[in-house]
């Protein structure tokens, strides 16, 4: 018996998972779902067979031929991995399990009317990544097991369904629709009713096989608009939410083109985008066939262009070859770090992407001083035993995974590692890989890449190699040199920002020196409105300044951002911000009492994840 994944009980012992087919009566007014999942095995097993689950409820573990129940046994809850279901076979390559989801599954963020765009109808969604989907139905989760899927949910009728899968059907309940779920009585009249009284079933299937982490769903009133030949855009059926975000990802089918020519065929059929509601706790998350976005990356001026770059490079660097665990997480991010760049190069030209990868040098460097004690995680390959995955979500797997990448394509040059990496792509997709399968992949493609690049050093070695790169482009320079000079009280001329994104206001607001004093703060923003922009990199980058230099004239603006968004790429730096050692007493408890009152529109991770910085500091 052994592990093979830090973060989950699958054995290696036990066959994987192939398929499962859930059934899933989503219950708005408890927050809860009733679910059963069919389980079909590589291989019939005998003995016990563990899966992960989360604050489910189990009611019963039954063989689907004879109808006779299977014992089964949860174990206690470990605060990372959850509970140990185990389920003794007797040569059974199949079962059905009943289950309960928890009000506080910390997948599913449950909002009422009020937390939505329209306000009229209550809002479902899932979080999986990382290690959250068992929190909706048991499974071995882990990404080194690949699981085909079908799902039927059962939903008020006045609400649509959308999924990471092919949707088959919208249609009436029909009576085995029920037999399955652990509800109702088990009058079969009177639990079809409770079935089917003012409900529909929305019917999807996920043909090709996906890590776990990339099960999703979205349960709300939604509508969409056609924005290209393989893309939606969905979001609430609010026409002026739909409109702005159509207008914004208008570009999609132009970047899945370019993904196409640098990296392969398409391999998802659809590219759909959902955006969510505002406590969407990431600016995207991969799911295939259906990105979810914040609603934060539309800003009227395309630049969502970015994420949604980032999202669809993951068709290719993620989706299909995945990282067999999240110690090699930087197979996924980094090499999507590094797609994302390239797709932002070919559609919106090198200055763009150049300064995307300032934005990132700059990010990469910070990121070793938050772990300067903790020097574990400068790693590319890390040792996760005993940690949670949120814990240590950094951007070192994406800054210093890309620096890696760009550090072979400059020593081999651009056509031979683009050449590389299609083949890297077409060798492993579908399937799941470590740190290992990929330098000897590289040696074995490259011969003597090791005697040039120092493979060790930077797979394995912490802080930043000495190869790696800041840009040097004339553009980049001259907003660090800006960001510099402003120790002189020398402010930008507006001849010089004349041109200016929000990527170069962060950037310069990101390099300002920490000796800035607060006349600065209020001069600089007196002349170019940087905290009210509705660009929220700029006006987070903005208000993290103001905190750092105690400007209190700001605090009403970062009270409304902490309440107003969940990403947590803004709740992060504000709360540290505001509780880090040196901070002020009553900039604390500011912070305790915001959390207090925004803390139930959070995504359970994003609660978490304050909660932590909380403990580290408080
Ligand atoms: N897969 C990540 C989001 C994620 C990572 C969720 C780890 C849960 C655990 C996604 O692709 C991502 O990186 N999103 C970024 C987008 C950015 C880099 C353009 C984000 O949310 O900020
Ligand atoms: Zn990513």
């Amino acid at each position: 018996m052994a592990p093979v994944d830090p973060h989950s009980f699958t054995d290696s012992t036990h066959p994987p998972t192939t398929h499962i087919s859930l059934t899933l009566y989503l219950d708005f007014s408890s927050s809860t779902i009733h679910a059963s999942a069919l389980f079909t095995l590589q291989n019939p097993h005998s003995g016990p067979f563990f899966l992960d689950t989360r604050s489910l409820s189990i009611h019963s573990i039954i063989d689907p031929q004879t109808k006779t129940p299977l014992p089964f046994s949860l174990s206690v809850n470990d605060p990372i991995k959850g509970s140990l279901l185990s389920v003794t076979l007797s040569n059974h390559a199949s079962f059905l399990v009943t289950f309960t989801t928890s009000p506080s599954s910390s997948a599913l963020q449950w909002l009422q009317p009020p937390q939505t765009f329209k306000k009229a109808q209550p809002f479902v969604y899932t979080q999986c990544q990382a290690i959250h989907a068992r929190s909706v139905f048991p499974c071995q989760d882990t990404p080194a097991v690949r699981i085909r899927y079908s799902a039927r949910l059962n939903i008020p009728e006045e609400l649509s369904a959308v999924m990471a899968a092919k949707h088959v059907a919208r249609r009436s309940p029909v009576d085995g629709d029920a037999l399955f779920l652990p509800c109702g009585d088990n009058n079969s009249n009177s639990k079809f009713s409770w079935c089917a009284r003012g409900r529909v079933v929305e019917e999807f299937v996920m043909e090709q096989p996906v890590p776990p982490y990339l099960f999703a769903f979205a349960v709300g009133e939604l509508d969409n608009r056609e924005v290209g030949p393989r893309t939606r855009v969905y979001a609430e059926a609010v026409p002026h939410v739909l409109d702005s975000a159509g207008r914004e990802f208008a570009g999609s089918e132009d970047m899945i083109r370019e993904g196409e020519r640098l990296f392969g065929p398409y391999e998802w059929e659809r590219f759909d985008l959902l955006v969510l509601p505002p406590s969407f706790p990431y600016g995207g998350m991969e799911n295939p066939r259906m990105v979810f976005l914040t609603p934060t990356v539309i800003k009227g001026d395309a630049t969502g262009a970015q994420v949604v770059a980032h999202e669809l490079a993951h068709s290719w660097t993620g989706n299909l070859i995945t990282n067999k665990t999240n110690e090699h997480f930087w197979l996924n991010e980094g090499f999507t770090t590094y797609a994302e760049r390239r797709i932002v190069e070919a559609v919106q030209g090198e200055k763009r992407a150049t300064l995307n990868i300032g934005i990132g040098w700059r990010g990469l460097n910070e990121e070793m001083e938050r772990f300067k004690d903790n020097m574990e995680f400068t790693k590319l390959k890390t040792n996760q035993e005993g940690i949670d995955p949120d814990d240590v979500y950094s951007e070192v797997p994406y800054e210093k995974g890309f620096q890696f990448l760009w550090r072979i394509e400059r020593q081999v040059g651009r056509p031979a590692f683009d050449e590389f990496l299609k083949k890297y792509i077409a060798t492993f997709k579908f399937k799941s890989i470590d740190t290992e399968t990929f330098i000897d992949f590289l040696k074995a493609n490259i011969p003597g890449i090791e005697n040039q690049i120092d493979l060790v050093l930077w797979t394995e070695g912490t802080g930043i190699p000495s190869d790696a790169y800041e840009p040097d482009s004339s553009a980049y320079k001259l907003i660090i040199s800006l960001a510099n000079e402003s120790i002189n009280g020398r402010m930008p001329r507006e001849d010089e920002v004349a041109d200016w994104h929000g990527q170069e206001w962060e950037l310069y607001l990101d390099n300002l020196p920490k000796s800035f004093e607060v006349s600065q703060i209020q001069a600089l923003d007196s002349r170019y409105k940087l905290s009210e922009s509705k660009d929220y990199e700029v006006k987070v980058s903005f208000l993290k300044r103001a905190i750092s230099c105690g400007c209190k004239a700001y605090y009403s603006e970062v009270e409304k951002t902490l309440k107003g968004v969940g990403r947590m790429k803004y709740l992060r730096p504000l709360y540290t911000a505001l509780v880090k050692g040196g901070a002020k007493e009553d900039d604390k408890v500011f912070a305790k009492r915001i959390f207090s009152e925004a803390r139930e529109s959070y995504h359970p991770i994003a609660q978490g994840v304050v909660e932590a910085i909380f403990a580290k500091h408080l």
